[in-house]
């Protein structure tokens, strides 16, 4: 049996090894979704594909940013049993429904703009000739597509719950803002065209930002994430600061309802609560890398290690760097 709290997103992302997910019949052997999701697969096998590099999209960009904390996304190799980490409704299973949801949008919105799929190309809504005085020309990114798949299909396990829960109105927050972090930061990226580079005349188009800034911001309001609790105005719930004397929290902010634990130690019940013996940290840092933090005051191990670095390049004319390979000994502290 598949457990209850699994979440669906980062299961995909395993099925890497299965190959890729090419038929309807896939979509009925991929155990963890949800009969709604069943049908999405169906529907849209075509997409299917590029969710599931989302996934493996954000679980690399989940172990990068949490590369130097205690917990640091080593819950999502143990799938596909999550630990109550990521199953409870703390700050770190804010960040995972976030960037999940955001790297499902990102990965379709992507597979539209490459040409891969039929349902959807570039956005021909963006065209003509911009206030600006450039011409709108090129593949703009259909966000607006990858936004609207990621919200049926991974919202759809929350909104099938009836949104009543705190939990489900958590992670749906949480998915939204993810996702707004993309929305937000689209850019405009220029070309020009004219003699020698004069800029004569330029085309731009519309293009979300590289991963790892979406990666940075969601980490960014991760950090300053927003304690929350469920009250009922009227008829409908809705999450409020715990703490009154806090302003409310955004659409592009994320909110949690329980407090974290330290991470501190290795506790065979919770699947990923690994603790943070034999973890690397730094001797001089006073922040959550640093020995003292990360080791919970339990004290580090020092070890000498040899390290093949890179050394003396040089240029040759023309054109490439040749360099030496140095050995050299550096201290590598563990914690205890
Ligand atoms: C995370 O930390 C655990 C030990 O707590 C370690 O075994 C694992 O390799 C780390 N994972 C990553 C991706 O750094
Ligand atoms: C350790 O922390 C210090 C101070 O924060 C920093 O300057 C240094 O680059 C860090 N070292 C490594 C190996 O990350």
């Amino acid at each position: 049996r598949f457990p209850r709290l699994c979440l669906c997103v980062w299961y995909l992302a395993k099925l890497s090894s299965v190959g890729s997910i090419r038929d309807e019949e896939t979509c009925e052997r991929l155990r963890g979704l949800i009969q709604r999701q069943v049908q999405i697969c169906k529907r849209s096998v075509e997409v299917m594909d590029a969710v599931r590099r989302g996934a493996q999209l954000a679980i690399d960009e989940c172990q990068f940013q949490f590369r130097n904390r205690r917990w640091n996304c080593s819950t999502l190799e143990t799938m596909p049993v999550f630990g109550k980490v990521v199953t409870q409704g703390t700050r770190e299973a804010a960040f995972v429904y976030a960037i999940s949801a955001a790297s499902v949008a990102f990965a379709v919105t992507r597979a539209c703009s490459s040409g891969e799929l039929e349902k959807c190309g570039c956005d021909h809504n963006v065209h003509g000739v911009s206030p600006e005085g450039f011409q709108w020309s090129g593949c703009s990114d259909n966000i607006a597509y990858g936004v609207a798949f990621s919200q049926s299909f991974v919202d759809v396990r929350e909104r099938s719950k009836g949104q009543s829960s705190s939990r489900a109105l958590m992670n749906l927050h949480n998915n939204e803002a993810g996702r707004k972090a993309i929305l937000s930061h689209m850019r405009v990226e220029c070309k020009c065209h004219g003699v020698s580079g004069s800029c004569e005349v330029k085309t731009c188009w519309k293009a979300m930002p590289p991963f790892r800034k979406v990666g940075n911001i969601i980490k960014e309001k991760f950090d300053g994430a927003t304690e929350v609790e469920q009250r009922k105005v009227g008829t409908t719930k809705v999450l409020v600061p715990r703490n009154s004397q806090f302003k409310p929290h955004t659409d592009e902010d994320l909110v949690y309802l329980d407090p974290s634990p330290d991470f501190c130690d290795y506790d065979p019940r919770t699947p990923g609560m690994l603790g943070t013996v034999g973890r690397q940290c730094n001797r001089t840092s006073k922040a959550i890398d640093g020995c003292e933090l990360m080791c919970c005051g339990r004290g580090f191990q020092t070890q000498e290690v040899e390290v093949v670095d890179r050394c003396s390049c040089k240029f040759h004319w023309c054109c490439y760097v040749k360099c030496k390979q140095c050995r050299k000994m550096v201290e590598m502290h563990t914690c205890r």
